[in-house]
């Protein structure tokens, strides 16, 4: 990590996967600014992660989902003198509902933060990245973006935007020092999956991984591969989706499995 910088900002970052990295990039001495709407949360983070491994913390409560949060963020940087080496990019509006029974206002909602805000950031950040000639961009993704998955089609076709604007950073980027990579994550156990109550899926689903072991997988593998699908079982799943099963298939399965979850 030292070899992008010393700063990281975590947009999505006062619980579960974003604590996660949070910690992580505290354990390797990143400086962090922590980015999310909740104040309290995200103080006793940063108390948690100053005390644990004595790094600089700053906190910034915004939310993605306004027009102008990228902009926001950008401010709250040059205000404060801080130049970001390393960004994960992690919130995410996740709707589990049929697309009809969706409330219209979270369409926009979902827009706004899984891509607008995203991609505004990642190209504010990027640009300073590459005039440094050094920093690292990760987005985390779904495997629900990985084909069309009903039961919670607008929020994987969002997710699927974040991985295929990554691959396509992490070619256009490559010759200016400057990394980027997807962390495509299954289910995993954080404070949102728990309290969207999932029910059991398809005895063959792979059990959720822990936040700890995504941001760890992610940041082992940052710099040596566009994207990559975390955990084993989840890897092994994607294979047969992706590569053996005709696309409709896959489409009927995870749709399918969504409904077992989520009835
Ligand atoms: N959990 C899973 O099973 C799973 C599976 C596959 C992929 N993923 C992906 O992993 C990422 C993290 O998921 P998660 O389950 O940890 O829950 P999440 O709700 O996407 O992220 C939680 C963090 O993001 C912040 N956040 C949410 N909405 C925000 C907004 N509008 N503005 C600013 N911050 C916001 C939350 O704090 P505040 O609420 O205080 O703002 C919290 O710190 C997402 O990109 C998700 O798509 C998760």
């Amino acid at each position: 990590m030292k070899s992008y910088g010393k700063t990281a900002l975590i947009a999505g970052a006062s619980e579960g996967i974003g604590a996660a990295f949070a910690k992580e990039l505290a354990a390797a001495g990143m400086e962090l600014v922590l980015v999310a709407r909740g104040y309290d949360k995200l103080s006793s983070l940063a108390t948690a992660i100053t005390e644990s491994y004595g790094v600089k913390t700053h906190i910034l409560q915004c939310d993605l989902g306004e027009s102008d949060a990228a902009d926001a963020i950008m401010s709250f940087l040059e205000i404060s003198s801080l130049k970001i080496d390393l960004l994960v990019y992690n919130a995410a509006v996740s709707p589990i509902e049929e697309f009809l029974m969706i409330d219209r206002s979270l369409i926009d909602k979902a827009v706004q933060v899984n891509i607008i805000t995203q991609a505004k950031l990642i190209h504010s950040l990027g640009t300073l990245m590459a005039e440094r000639g050094r920093g690292s961009v990760i987005i985390v993704s779904s495997m629900a973006g990985l084909q069309g998955s009903g039961g919670v089609s607008l929020y994987a076709a969002t997710k699927a935007f974040g991985r295929v604007l990554a691959e396509g950073l992490w070619y256009e980027w490559r010759g200016k020092g400057v990394d980027v990579i997807t962390c495509i994550a299954g289910a995993t156990s954080t404070p949102n999956y728990i309290k969207s109550k999932p029910l059991k899926g398809s005895p063959l689903a792979p059990k959720p991984q822990m936040p700890e072991e995504v941001a760890k997988e992610c940041l082992k593998r940052i710099g040596r591969t566009p994207s990559f699908i975390c955990g084993r079982g989840n890897r092994i799943a994607s294979f047969f989706m992706q590569r053996v099963l005709p696309r409709k298939m896959a489409v009927k399965i995870m749709g399918d499995n969504t409904a077992r979850i989520y009835p």
